[in-house]
């Protein structure tokens, strides 16, 4: 709680206002923050106790701004397992958004298609996940002051912020899939046996991140909506080689109809 207060505290010095809604943007989804009316943006590497980022693709800094009418924080970067840090680390900022007021923390991600009907360029609602196969980041001892030992998962991805995104997407003419993410440290991206066990546990995409930052808020008692972009699609012929430009490049491609459910799922929020 003392690095969270710190950190919080610093931000706080540097940016008066209280944000409403918090945005995380996944790997090539940055130009996200292009709608963003910015008030003020903080590198991570200025702010107490916070990692920073190593990964292309992520930038690294916090925007503060408004965005159809409401205050956004938006975290341009994240951190993940395979970048060496503690599952601690990686959610720091999160719960830092938390103690700087937000309401809702809106996440997105680039995928791995399992689900043999996903093309790349969906846009998956995540409507569930598994992360039995990535460290679980409340492991250690509970604070207290951020939330219970034990915390109920029933609804990590709450079922009434769903229903705004579809309902936005139906009246948009947008395509969205629903589907469970399973999280994978990474930093490999699947082999074709993984893919098929992953396709077996009841995934529809795979990915190195954002359940850990669902877990945090869960614990804390924040609403999350969560969106995965399929970059590439697991389960094809033996040929499959994915890289990082190839998901860098079909997340700009699906980020037209990305912005566009996030814009205004802020907007109705
Ligand atoms: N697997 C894991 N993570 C990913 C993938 C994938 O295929 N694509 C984008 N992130």
């Amino acid at each position: 709680m003392l690095k969270i207060n710190e950190a919080v505290n610093f931000i706080k010095s540097l940016y008066g206002g209280k944000p409403d809604v918090g945005i995380v943007l996944g790997s090539g989804l940055g130009s996200f923050t292009n709608e963003i009316e910015i008030e003020k943006e903080i590198p991570y590497g200025d702010i107490p106790h916070f990692p920073v980022s190593t990964v292309e693709g992520h930038s690294g800094k916090l925007i503060f701004g408004k965005l159809r009418g409401k205050k956004v924080v938006a975290m341009a970067g994240r951190f993940h397992l395979y970048e060496g840090y503690s599952s601690e680390q990686t959610v720091f900022p999160i719960r830092v958004l938390k103690f700087l007021g937000i309401d809702t923390l809106l996440i997105s991600n680039a995928a791995g298609g399992v689900n043999p009907s996903f093309k790349v360029g969906d846009l998956m609602i995540i409507k569930d996940h598994i992360s039995q196969l990535a460290p679980n980041p409340l492991i250690g001892k509970n604070d207290k002051s951020l939330g219970p030992r034990f915390p109920d998962m029933s609804e990590p991805y709450k079922k009434h912020l769903i229903k705004k995104v579809k309902d936005i997407a139906a009246e948009k003419n947008i395509n969205v899939r629903e589907g469970v993410y399973v999280a994978v440290t990474g930093p490999t991206f699947e082999t074709h046996a993984e893919y098929r066990m992953i396709l077996a546990l009841g995934g529809d995409a795979v990915g190195m991140s954002t359940v850990q930052e669902v877990i945090t808020a869960v614990h804390m008692g924040l609403p999350v909506f969560a969106m995965s972009v399929i970059t590439d699609v697991g389960i094809r012929d033996d040929d499959n080689v994915i890289t990082h430009e190839e998901v860098l490049q079909a997340a700009k491609e699906a980020e037209p109809n990305f912005k566009a459910l996030f814009c205004e799922l802020i907007a109705q929020l």
